[in-house]
């Protein structure tokens, strides 16, 4: 069963939700003591307690074939949040729908609908072949043998793990196990996949195959991701919109084009001028660099319109090229993690 919530899409058409979390909140109970042996001796016989709050007032949704990204500083609550809507956590209070199934109450019907990845956390058995393990996840899901070969060669092809499949997982390096935990999450075909840091620690090389095999599986297959990282580059290249957690709450659910709007601040201007400039001053504008043939300027947006800036070059200058760009996504996030 898929929740309908209509009307949803451009074009009036009712759109399938993936996930609905409402009102979630989550607590942990952990005991405390202060560092030193005599401490530690007396937290045997007299136990310190505090409630951790992890969530609270959680409340967000994902269409299906969405990809979402999930971020916020450490501690922010993304990794509990992960745990919740694949069912190995259970709510303090509030409700989870993903793909029409309570996870935790309904567990083993709904596992086999999803897939997961939390970060270098290994999916694998240590001592044999990832290859073994693949099969291993075969028969467990019970996937049809030509429908796990076909699969299972695209991964590897686009993965780029031909040579790695077959070798003890324990001789692997860390990104090589990254991609074939991807794979375990992989192979039955999920509807719903969550990727908890799944690029952390690999190289660009691999983060771009990881990423591209994201894309072309969501595109395809239609596959929902919610993927929590601290890699903008990731966000930048997956996901269009995004939910921001920060002490357990969400500070911001949208397009990430839209928080760009609202939060970028400055914009940067590189100039290239066909003959020996004359001197630049204009009020909102702080120069960076210069030299005769180029200038680069901050604009602060506050003060003077980007528009504003170019025609004043153009009109007092023998401009041959001007690039605009954004400062980095880094930067807009850490404002709003400020904040
Ligand atoms: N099992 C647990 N027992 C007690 N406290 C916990 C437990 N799991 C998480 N927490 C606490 O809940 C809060 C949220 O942790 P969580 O792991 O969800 O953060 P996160 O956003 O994933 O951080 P990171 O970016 O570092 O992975 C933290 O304060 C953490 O210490
Ligand atoms: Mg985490």
């Amino acid at each position: 069963m898929l929740l309908i919530y209509p009307p949803a899409n451009n074009f009036g058409e009712a759109m399938a939700i993936a996930i609905e979390v409402r009102n979630l909140k989550k607590t942990f109970r952990t005991h405390t003591r202060e560092a030193g042996l005599l401490e530690a001796f007396k937290s045997l016989l007299f136990r310190k307690y505090k409630t951790v709050t992890a969530l609270d007032k959680v409340s967000f949704k994902a269409d299906e074939g969405e990809i979402l990204g999930l971020i916020g500083p450490n501690g922010a609550g993304k990794s509990t949040l992960i745990k919740a809507m694949c069912g190995t956590l259970f709510p303090t209070s509030g409700t989870i729908n993903c793909l029409g199934f309570e996870p935790w109450r309904q567990r083993i019907k709904y596992v086999k609908n999803i897939g997961v990845v939390f970060g270098p956390k290994p999916l694998l058995w240590w001592d044999i072949p990832a290859i073994d393990t693949f099969e291993f996840l075969r028969e467990v899901y019970e996937i049809p043998e030509k429908d796990f070969k076909k699969r299972l060669n695209r991964m590897i092809e686009i993965l780029g793990i031909e040579n790695v499949t077959k070798t003890p997982v324990r001789d692997l390096s860390l990104g090589e196990r990254m991609k074939c935990n991807l794979v375990c999450a992989l192979l039955h075909n999920p509807k719903l996949v969550f990727l908890d840091e799944p690029t952390i620690g690999v190289d660009i090389i691999a983060k771009e195959r990881i990423r591209k095999f994201i894309r072309d599986l969501n595109r395809e297959e239609g596959t929902t991701f919610v993927i929590t990282t601290h890699d903008m580059s990731d966000i930048e290249n997956l996901c269009k919109r995004i939910v921001i957690i920060n002490k357990g709450a969400i500070v911001y659910d949208g397009l990430l084009s839209k928080i760009k709007q609202k939060y970028i601040k400055t914009k940067h201007l590189n100039v290239k001028f066909s003959e020996p400039h004359k001197k630049f001053t204009l009020n909102g504008c702080k120069i960076e660099s210069e030299n005769e043939y180029e200038l680069t300027i901050e604009a602060n947006l506050k003060k003077i319109q980007i528009g504003d800036v170019t025609t004043y070059l153009l009109k007092n200058f023998k401009v041959a090229d001007i690039t605009i760009t954004d400062p980095p996504i880094e930067e807009v996030i850490k404002e709003i993690y400020k904040k």
